[in-house]
């Protein structure tokens, strides 16, 4: 495949040296395909049982396949898992490796991915049904809503996996562990609920444990910037995703924080 693109990406250089109009010409039938390759995934995610979308910020009305409006706030064990299990979401879950190994370990409880990119959500949400785990769903949507979505008391932990980290300061807000966050999560999660914080970014690490400092209600269970420097204190950490593995690839140190809001 890479040499594929390596060689399209050639033959457009040497194109576009006497041959302008057919440089274009193929830059473009090279846009075309990875369009069409996201749409594609767009359009099964529209008809897979294990997702729901929300398009609109302004009308937070959640469709799932094939495009029925449904109300799910206060209603995801019953009416999506049919079961009572504890519900856990893992935000900014991208691919949705850790929603589908968490699920794929621990059946006895049900886990949300969230995010708001669909092509990336498509490779988690398309394994989870491979494998038959019903005990695994996604939400796509911006994080920003998230209480639009789910009742009191509701949700039973979170995960946030390898956040952005926007590091201007300006952009502080942003972060997925500021408390404009905080304080949403805390109108849907159950008393006692873990979160779980996983970043390469020292940032981001530092200005967490800071936040929860300040931050009523916020018990740090334990931390640790460097994870896998001894034995993992809990098994869950030993899963990776996407961008983990790259962060390790180049020599990046794992940071962990767990926590809870009450
Ligand atoms: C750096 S990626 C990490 C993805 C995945 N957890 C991983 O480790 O491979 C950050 C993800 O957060 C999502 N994201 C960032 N801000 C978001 C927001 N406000 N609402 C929903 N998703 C958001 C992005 O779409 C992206 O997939």
């Amino acid at each position: 495949m890479q040499r594929y693109v390596f060689s399209l990406t050639a033959l457009t250089l040497q194109f576009s040296c006497g041959y302008g109009a057919i440089s274009v010409l193929l830059h473009s039938i090279i846009s075309i395909m990875g369009k069409k390759n996201k749409l594609s995934k767009f359009a099964d995610l529209h008809s897979y049982s294990n997702v729901y979308e929300n398009f609109d910020p302004k009308h937070p009305q959640l469709v799932s396949a094939p495009g029925v409006a449904v109300e799910m706030k206060g209603n995801w064990a019953g009416q999506h898992f049919g079961n009572n299990q504890d519900i856990i979401l893992e935000l900014a879950c991208g691919r949705g490796e850790y929603t589908v190994a968490l699920a794929q370990a621990y059946a006895s409880q049900n886990f949300i991915g969230v995010d708001v990119k669909g092509a990336r959500m498509w490779q988690g949400a398309s394994i989870a049904l491979e494998r038959g785990l019903a005990n695994a769903a996604f939400l796509r949507t911006r994080i920003e809503q998230i209480d639009l979505f789910f009742g009191r008391e509701e949700v039973s932990g979170i995960w946030i996996t390898f956040p952005d980290p926007f590091l201007r300061e300006s952009k502080e807000s942003k972060r997925l562990t500021s408390e404009r966050f905080l304080t949403r999560y805390k109108s849907f999660l159950r008393p006692g609920a873990l979160i779980h914080l996983k970043t390469d970014d020292p940032t981001l690490y530092q200005f967490t444990l800071d936040t929860l400092s300040g931050f009523e209600g916020a018990e740090i269970i334990y931390f640790d910037d460097d994870i896998y420097s001894k034995p993992l204190p809990f098994q869950e950490l030993e899963y990776k995703t996407y961008y983990e593995t790259a962060h390790l690839a180049v020599g990046r140190k794992i940071k962990y924080i767990r926590f809870l809001i009450t």
